[in-house]
Order: C-alpha cells, then sequence, then structure tokens
C-alpha cells in the first residue's frame, strides 16, 4: 500500500504531479490554508503531512496524532511552526528544505534595502496616486548604500548570500553570529549590540527559536542610529514589534523594511500608515524556480522516509 501523504496547501504543479506519481495523496485544492479542525484530521490519519509555514503543529495537535503519522516534511527551511522536541518525542521525523531558497530570499532582502534607503515604495505609490507634480532636486531623497555599513544578525546560508550582494553594492559588511564564519572577509562582530550601535543597516537572517524570539527588543532597538533601517526576512518575532513600532514613531529609527510579522497574515495598521516602512507579504521565497525546487526537496524527503533511507534534511 502506498503511503497517503496529506498536503495542506496548493504547491507548484510539477511538485503536486511528482507527488501523486509516488504516494496516495490528498492534496490542498482550495485556497485556505488548514485550520486547527483539518489538521488535527490530517495528522489522525496520515503517513506523512507536506506542511507549511501557516501551519501550527504544536504539542496538542501532535498528541492527537495517529498510529501511521511517521514523517512531517515541511515546505520551508523554518521549522518554528512545528514543535519539534513534541514531535521527536512521539517518534515523528520532521524535515525542512534547505539551500535552495538561499539566492531568491537574499535577493529580496538586498531589494528591501533599496526600498527602505532609496524610498521606491514611497516613489511608487505617489505616482501611482497620480500625486507626482513633476521632477524635484529636493524630492524623494534617500541614502547612499555605497560606503554604508551593514550589520548581518545571523550568518548561515542566506546571511552570507545577502554579505555578498551588499557587498557588491559598496557596502562595508558586518555580522553577529554564535561563532566567526571561518575566512570570511566580513568582520565577525561577537557583540551583537555594538554592532547595532555602528551599523547603518542592520538585516536579521538568523532562524526563530527560543534564543531569538525578541533579540532586537526595545533595548538594542535604542542602540541603533537614529538614521539607521532595520529588514527582517527571517521570522516576524525574532523583532519585538510593539518596540519597533514606538521606535519609528518616536523617530529612533529612519525606517524599516519588512517580509514577516508575529502574526502573519495580520500586519500592525500601524506599520501600514508609515511611508518610511516597506511591507511586503512573506516572499521571500517566491518565485517559480525556487517554490518548485523547494517541492521536490521535500517530496525525495518523503520519498526517502518511505523507502527506509535516512532523509536528506531530517531536522527532529
Ligand atoms: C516559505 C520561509 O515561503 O522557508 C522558509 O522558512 O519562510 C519561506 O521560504 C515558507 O516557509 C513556506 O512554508
Amino acid at each position: 500500500m502506498r503511503p497517503l501523504v496529506i498536503v495542506t496547501r496548493a504547491l507548484p504543479e510539477p511538485v503536486e504531479t511528482r507527488l501523486s506519481a509516488l504516494f496516495e495523496t490528498e492534496l490542498n485544492a482550495g485556497v485556505a490554508s488548514f485550520d486547527r479542525r483539518r489538521l488535527a484530521d490530517a495528522l489522525a490519519r496520515a503517513d506523512a503531512i507536506a506542511s507549511n509555514v501557516g501551519d501550527r503543529i504544536d504539542e496538542s495537535l501532535l498528541a492527537g496524532a495517529g498510529p501511521r503519522l511517521r514523517l512531517i516534511a515541511n515546505f520551508g527551511v523554518g521549522t518554528d511552526n512545528i514543535d519539534l522536541a513534541a514531535a521527536r518525542a512521539k517518534g515523528i521525523a520532521v524535515t525542512n528544505t534547505p539551500g535552495v531558497l538561499t539566492d531568491d530570499t537574499a535577493d529580496l532582502v538586498m531589494a528591501l534595502i533599496l526600498m527602505t534607503m532609496r524610498r521606491l515604495g514611497e516613489g511608487e505609490r505617489i505616482v501611482r496616486g497620480g500625486r507626482w507634480r513633476g521632477w524635484k532636486p529636493t524630492d524623494f531623497l534617500g541614502r547612499t548604500l555605497a560606503g554604508k555599513t551593514l550589520g548581518i544578525v545571523g550568518m548561515g546560508r542566506i546571511g552570507r548570500a545577502v554579505a555578498a550582494r551588499a557587498t557588491a553594492f559598496g557596502m562595508a559588511v558586518e555580522y553577529h553570529n554564535r561563532a566567526a564564519v571561518p575566512d570570511h572577509p566580513a568582520r565577525y562582530r561577537p557583540d551583537l549590540d555594538a554592532m547595532l550601535a555602528e551599523a547603518d543597516v542592520v538585516s536579521v537572517n538568523a532562524p526563530y527559536g527560543p534564543a531569538t524570539h525578541h533579540l532586537i527588543d526595545a533595548r538594542r532597538l535604542a542602540l541603533m542610529k537614529a538614521q539607521a533601517v532595520l529588514i527582517n526576512a527571517a521570522r516576524g518575532a525574532i523583532v519585538d514589534q510593539e518596540a519597533l513600532i514606538a521606535a519609528l514613531e518616536r523617530g529612533a529609527l529612519a525606517g524599516a523594511g519588512l517580509d514577516v510579522y508575529p502574526e502573519e497574515p495580520n500586519v500592525d495598521p500601524r506599520l501600514v500608515a508609515m511611508e518610511q516602512v516597506v511591507l511586503l507579504p512573506h516572499m521571500g521565497s517566491a518565485t517559480i524556480e525556487t517554490r518548485t525546487a523547494m517541492g521536490m526537496k521535500m517530496v525525495e524527503n518523503i520519498l526517502a522516509f518511505s523507502e527506509g533511507r535516512e532523509p536528506p534534511d531530517r531536522v527532529a
């Protein structure tokens, strides 16, 4: 009997075709993500779940998992939506999709840096709103990237890809990480606070977990320069959003570029009201190529597991 794979969200067509060729599948043809009841039902019946960032698979849901459930194959590199310890305790493996989304996510970080520093969102809104009254030497003045210092928080694959891009734009790159990256040309800053106090742009590229929850809090935001901008394309809760809003409102920070939020898809209306903030709908890996590659990686993990092999991207 082929394993039953329940897929919680519509995936790129080639991925769904391959999944259906290999396994008994239940695809999600609708636009809605699974609510808790549907997730619980999927966990109770499937051999493997193909989940994504929107599925909060916590301890109490895992407690109701059926005897067949052996694998949660997450579509995405971050697995903070899943209680890994609870999965481990139940003997349920968890896999992710690292590597394939590095370049696209780093490109999006660069886009957020450009959009905030050069006020591109504001400019676009003015043209679209029919409010452009003609060119002026003093209009839309942003800040030059070349010569500015970028401080990267979290120097994994994505952090390093951001460093390469920012270097090509003439920025001086520094990074904070648990440990220095051997042979990396960027300056290692073991003291996060010191880096935040000196950077012109700060980009959060760390994974989310207890160690990074509100890592960028009110105290750390207050250390940043008033003309600095904060970029977050990692996970919303790494930044204390209330503290960020307060810092932006009192002008303690010049702007922010966000692709992620603590309670997606809710975006705080105070952020929406701020011209100096760029807001994107969690689209770091949103290209045809990458979403297909992520899906294929997820399929390879399910296939390996179903054949009794160690899945290549096991995280629990
Ligand atoms: C995905 C992401 O869009 O990989 C991640 O961790 O945040 C994004 O690339 C998302 O996870 C899809 O589930």
